[in-house]
């Protein structure tokens, strides 16, 4: 593999390249989990996904980002921004790809309200993601509550409680189905 990784718009790959990297990172069975039903519906974010490749083309990481909403039980709906999964390949894990992709999109969200589940040692350390904001969010499935992140711009009010549903335009069909 060549050591120099540029980040690159996801578009930038095929599909089932992004899809057999996530299989070898998480298996196959990753589509049950909660982070999967929490946007269930969406298609990831163009501008905030991205893929690592080397000189050579080879896709070595990728990080999605979705439309997601926080329906606050206050009645308010916070547009987020769901990250994850962030996947690299597991030859090459513990090299900085992961990083650089995170990098990447904290350049481009700038200003976003953003959630993911995801390890705080790694996500709080490098990138102040914390589970401060979000202990009385509620999701779709099983989620360790210290897993459950958010990074949120500096002086933004959010809901303390509510749930975490996928955001689609079908707003109305969508709140029929949860009701
Ligand atoms: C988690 C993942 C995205 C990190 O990317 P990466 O490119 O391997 O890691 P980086 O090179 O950017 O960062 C390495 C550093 O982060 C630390 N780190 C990596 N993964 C970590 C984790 N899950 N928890 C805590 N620390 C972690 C390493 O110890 C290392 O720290 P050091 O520099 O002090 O030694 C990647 O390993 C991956 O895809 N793993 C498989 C999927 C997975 O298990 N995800 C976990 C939850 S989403």
């Amino acid at each position: 593999l060549n050591k120099v990784i540029g980040i690159h718009p996801i578009a930038a790959v095929a599909p089932d390249a992004v899809e057999t990297l996530l299989d070898r990172a998480f298996g196959p069975d990753r589509h049950g989990r909660t982070a999967y039903r929490m946007r269930a519906g969406t298609s990831p974010i163009p501008a905030l996904s991205f893929a690592a490749l080397d000189a050579d083309g080879a896709l070595l990481g990728t990080l999605q980002s979705w439309p997601v909403e926080l329906a606050g039980d206050d009645g308010s709906v916070v547009p987020m921004t769901m990250v994850g999964p962030v996947a690299v390949e597991p030859a090459v894990q513990q090299s900085g790809i992961g990083q650089q992709l995170m990098q990447a999109l904290m350049d481009a969200a700038a200003g976003e309200r953003m959630i993911m589940i995801g390890d705080p040692e790694y996500y709080g350390r490098f990138f102040g993601f914390s589970a401060d904001a979000t202990a009385g969010w509620r999701v779709d499935g099983p989620v360790e509550r210290r897993r459950l992140l958010a990074h949120l711009p500096a002086g933004t009010d959010m809901p303390l409680d509510g749930a975490i549903r996928p955001r689609t335009n079908a707003r109305f069909a969508q709140s029929e189905r949860i009701a």
